[in-house]
């Protein structure tokens, strides 16, 4: 790989500030300073330092977001706030997008990466990955609707959704597992118990748990440990 473009995957800089970079002698490559930005380095092998701080080269970013309300989950939008406008550049270098969606209006735990065949293996129908909301609703639930909830319930297009697993936390709050991602599915799960969902936000993807010291539109990097557990699904 070209040493211009591992710092700036790095988040050093463009190309062009890695070019100056260069010109004033910041950079070595194991241990010898750096004349031409352009030269090929072997990310596993060499040992790249700025300004003395070794670098450790990674391909993949894996970001966990507390989404607010009010942001697409989109990459970009020309009117619209995207979710990818809560990130900084620095993140934004390894091209990090939204796996899947939550509506504008729903907060809570949604991952960005540029991890493709992780974000496919995350959304792929056939792996029943459980995504875990918390509903504020207009009407209390009763034990029917977690019955209901469990046989699957008939949206408006038809479509009978997999058992889903409701968890009274009070009489207008509720804690839902789901394992499929319809289009506005919880919303409209409880649209056809004549019900209405006033506030989503999602706090688990499979056995990764929203981080709830992240505030409203704070993200960190995944720890190894919540990776691995992705990656297990
Ligand atoms: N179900 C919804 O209705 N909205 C979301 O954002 C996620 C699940």
């Amino acid at each position: 790989m070209r040493l211009d473009k591992f710092l700036a995957n790095m988040g050093y800089g463009s190309r062009k500030e890695v070019k100056i970079s260069v010109k004033k002698k910041k950079i070595t490559v194991n241990n010898e300073v750096v004349r031409k930005a352009d030269i090929h380095i072997d990310p596993d092998k060499d040992e790249v330092a700025f300004n003395g701080t070794i670098i450790e080269y990674k391909a993949n970013i894996y970001i966990m977001l507390n989404k607010p309300g009010g942001y697409l989950s989109a990459t970009e939008d020309s009117k619209q706030k995207t979710v990818l406008d809560l990130i900084a550049e620095r993140d934004k270098v390894l091209e990090p997008f939204p796996v899947g969606r939550l509506d504008k209006d729903t907060e809570g735990l949604l991952l960005l990466t540029n991890d493709g065949q992780l974000a496919h293996d995350l959304l792929s129908p056939n792996k029943h990955i459980t995504k875990t909301y918390i509903a504020k609703l207009d009407r209390d639930i009763s034990d029917h609707d977690v019955q209901l909830f469990e046989k699957g319930i008939t949206l408006d297009d038809g479509y009978i959704t997999k058992p889903a697993v409701l968890r009274r936390i009070e009489d207008k709050e509720v804690e839902i597992k789901i394992t499929e991602g319809k289009f506005h599915q919880i919303k409209r799960m409880f649209e056809a118990l004549d019900n209405k969902v006033l506030y989503l936000k999602r706090v688990a993807m499979g056995n990764v748990q929203l981080d709830e010291s992240l505030k409203l539109g704070e993200y960190r990097e995944l720890t190894e440990e919540e990776w691995q557990q992705l990656q297990q699904k």
